[in-house]
């Protein structure tokens, strides 16, 4: 057995991550029972942040506390990461020493480099490329609502970012029809669009979009590190605002899901947000912690 990195939602097969999303079903299940289990006893993950986060963070610290583990949060502001030692020599070190590590960073390669060198499962927490942990966590919260997004049609409103790219390789995983309306100029990686064949289309305007669709996402027009754009940004997306009207072209029954942080008023409405006849942000901002945990489980399974 090799060691096993999470740096994509391709790094899984089908079946292994449809196999990690029960389990974090099976996982929430149990500790609303109480029922714990420690698997990670004398474990310790190392935790390495270059950018902010809540979510991410609270997630993968308290899952491996509540699995019997510990979690180092790593900040480059003071550690030597951030005075320049190279990745390749980090990886080797830091990976001597705990049992898994989660990156948060900017450019993805970051993390290539780092799993290259690394002797323990590496998982990618979010690069300026892909956030493969929150689709965990969206196609969990989907399954629960509404079963499995097989042959569904799911529309990304917004930016082809990270999240938009993580969601064509989830397209890609579940089969299902990813349409995504961003405004001309900031689609998504176009290999990455391609890679996906005719089950991902790019759909300019947001109605035609959400016409018929199961399910609709958005994120924040300006993500971390393009700060200095959102003045830019905010004219850029006029019109792609998500609310009750633009929701009023999907089904009936569809959903709503934003990884958060939100910026009601830009990308979302406040009024759609707060709805949860239509918005589940916040199981789906819960699921984060029960997806890693079964992602975390099958990284240790799986790598020797
Ligand atoms: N959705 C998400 O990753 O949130 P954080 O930036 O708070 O971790
Ligand atoms: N696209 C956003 C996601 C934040 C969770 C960013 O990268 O900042």
């Amino acid at each position: 057995m090799a060691v096993r990195h999470f740096l994509t939602l391709l790094d899984l097969s089908k079946e292994e991550l449809h196999g990690i999303i029960e389990r974090a079903i099976e996982l929430k299940a149990l500790r609303n029972q109480g029922v714990a289990s420690e698997p990670f006893r004398n474990k310790v993950l190392g935790m390495i942040f270059e950018k902010s986060s809540t979510r991410t963070r609270v997630s993968f610290e308290a899952g491996m506390a509540q699995m019997g583990g510990s979690a180092l949060f790593l900040s480059p502001r003071d550690t030597q990461l951030g005075r320049g030692e190279p990745i390749e020599d980090s990886a080797r070190v830091i990976s001597r020493m705990v049992d898994m590590v989660m990156i948060r960073t900017f450019g993805h390669n970051v993390l290539e480099r780092f799993a290259e060198y690394s002797k323990v499962p590496v998982i990618n927490a979010l690069s300026d490329s892909y956030h493969p942990c929150q689709l965990l966590a969206d196609l969990q919260t989907y399954v629960e609502h509404r079963g499995s997004p097989e042959g569904k049609v799911v529309t990304w409103v917004g930016d082809g970012n990270n999240m938009c790219h993580s969601y064509i390789n989830a397209a890609r995983q579940y089969d299902f029809e990813l349409r995504i309306a961003c405004p001309e100029g900031y689609d998504p990686d176009e290999s990455i669009v391609a890679a996906a064949g005719d089950r991902v289309s790019i759909v300019r305007n947001p109605v035609d979009a959400v016409r018929g669709s199961d399910w609709v996402a958005t994120d924040v027009w300006a993500s971390m590190g393009q700060e200095t754009e959102q003045q830019l940004r905010l004219k850029a997306f006029e019109g792609f605002l998500v609310d009750h009207e633009l929701m009023s072209h999907a089904n009936s029954d569809a959903v709503f899901m934003h990884c958060l942080p939100a910026h009601r008023g830009e990308e979302v409405s406040g009024g759609l947000l707060e709805d949860e006849k239509i918005s589940v942000v916040w199981d789906e901002a819960e699921n984060r912690l029960h997806a890693q945990k079964a992602l975390m489980e099958f990284l240790q399974d799986n790598s020797n």
